[in-house]
């Protein structure tokens, strides 16, 4: 591309080193869509891309800069290794960014917690990460800011980097309301931290405005000017965008065209998903904003109201449990566990589960092989930045059939929400209501759907967003080609 140089910064690794019991190493893929959508982007790409080196074996393959070639089987870009002790994660980590910013991010003020020592261990956090990207800078570099994690590094960059640099930030969750983000003791560092970007994007333009509301709110001397989105703050210019986030969903078509039956065959052995009833399936992060127990009491009221779906449709849910160490996270798994038990003894027969529950990894061709199967996807997220399971179950669905239950609440509803059958998660009554609708529809209308649904997403594809946005950075630093 037109940089000389390109530098990405997130929390979460593409690839994690740990060491099995018998001291061998292995490589995981941690779960998430930032690292899911970046990772094919810097393989494309090539450059360095910065995070947080979590892995019990992470220290084992680095370099003496911390520096490891990834991916593992076929390098194509550098992944470097920032060390967090235990302490620190734990104020950065696992407190502020994951007990105040998630939540706050998501609208779920009770969850938010303010503790002594976090905002600290935060801003100690993303200096670091600001001061790594210094020795990469060179010519016309692009630095890359991911997510709620560092919301104050784009301004620390600024700071140590020449003007020639151009810094953009992705905002990969949704941008609260100006009276929920009123609820951060240090809501303006983190507006001006943001604003040391030349570009700011977020998903969609719902959460883009709102971030303009809330300069306007609380920033004094920051200007707006909101028919060109771009905030004036402290001598420069920020360029704020809504680049929704695709899936490379000739990819997932491809896979999922190839897949053999078998792959299939075994996993539904396994979970004992029965064969001959039409299967309903739920993909998520073990996390409260997904809205998975409030999903799960909507199986219980329709298998109660529409006594018909019983022992002829099995839910599958899998979870993959996800910043376990927070009170509220543990807390929130076991209520998803005590539904599914609770549904399965109220409505299960011998030869019959409603709820296939189950938090075990799953491969790409296993998750593809359900996406494949199910007749309908059940996404009720409460909040979500973009929800690319929605996007993934599309692309898998080559036979043109399924149907797609898509809460309002998810980024992806904006460019979705009128072919998909919306789910608005509030409304108890819609959620099981939705789902009996989606059941009931006939193929033909399943198809037309579809359709339009895989058209959209394969247009609006990881490609196009990657695209889009290097645009938006080339145009916004446009004195980056000149030489000095
Ligand atoms: C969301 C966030 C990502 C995060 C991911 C997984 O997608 O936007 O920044 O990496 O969740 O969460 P975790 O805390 O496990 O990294």
């Amino acid at each position: 591309d037109s940089f000389d140089t390109l530098v990405v910064l997130s929390n979460r690794q593409p690839y994690r080193h740990t060491r099995d019991a018998d001291g061998s190493l292995a490589v995981d893929r941690p779960t998430g869509g930032l690292t899911a959508a970046l990772d094919p982007v810097c393989q494309r790409a090539g450059g360095t891309w910065i995070a947080w080196g979590d892995g019990d074996g992470d220290r084992q393959v680095v370099d003496e800069n911390d520096r490891v070639d990834v991916p593992p089987t076929d390098p194509s870009y550098t992944l470097e290794r920032v060390w967090i002790d235990d302490d620190l994660a734990d104020t950065y980590y696992s407190g502020y960014s994951n007990r105040l910013l998630w939540p706050i991010c998501h609208g779920a003020v009770d969850e938010a917690k303010i503790r002594p020592g976090d905002y600290d261990g935060y801003r100690r956090v993303n200096e670091r990460f600001a001061e790594r990207v210094v020795p990469h800078v060179s010519g016309e570099s692009l630095i890359w800011v991911q997510d709620y994690h560092f919301a104050l590094v784009p301004a620390m960059i600024r700071e140590r980097v020449p003007p020639s640099t151009t810094i953009g930030q992705f905002w990969h969750v949704p941008w609260p309301k100006p009276e929920t983000f009123s609820r951060v003791p240090q809501a303006r560092a983190l507006l001006d931290g943001l604003l040391g970007a030349d570009v700011l994007s977020f998903h969609v333009r719902r959460f883009a405005d709102r971030f303009l509301t809330c300069v306007e709110y609380f920033l004094d001397d920051a200007s707006v000017d909101w028919d060109a989105s771009v905030v004036s703050y402290d001598g420069s210019d920020t360029q704020v965008v809504a680049v929704p986030l695709g899936i490379d969903a000739d990819e997932h078509a491809r896979r999922s065209q190839n897949l053999d039956d078998g792959v299939y065959e075994t996993l539904s052995a396994e979970l004992s998903i029965p064969d001959g009833t039409l299967l309903g399936l739920g993909v998520d992060r073990l996390d409260y904003a997904k809205g998975i127990e409030e999903r799960l009491e909507a199986i219980e009221t329709l298998f109660e109201r529409r006594p018909r779906w019983r022992e002829s449709v099995t839910f599958v849910q899998t979870t993959t449990p996800s910043r376990t160490d927070i009170p509220a996270y543990a807390a929130y798994g076991k209520r998803v566990r005590r539904v599914v038990d609770r549904v399965n003894e109220r409505f299960g027969t011998d030869s019959w589960q409603p709820i296939v529950y189950t938090e075990s990894y799953l491969t790409r061709d296993q998750l593809t092989a359900l996406y494949r199967n199910a007749d309908c996807l059940l996404v009720t997220s409460l909040a979500d930045g973009m929800n690319l399971v929605s996007k993934e179950f599309v692309a898998a669905s080559v036979d043109e059939t399924g149907v797609l239950c898509l809460s309002d609440q998810t980024g992806a509803h904006d460019a979705l929400g009128d072919v998909a059958n919306t789910i608005d998660p509030t409304d108890r009554e819609s959620v099981w209501r939705t789902i009996d609708d989606a059941l009931r529809m006939p193929v033909r209308e399943q198809r037309v759907r579809m359709r339009t649904l895989r058209a959209r997403t394969a247009e609006r594809s990881l490609s196009w967003w990657m695209s889009t946005l290097f645009e938006t950075f080339a145009a916004a630093t446009p004195d980056r080609s000149i030489s000095p």
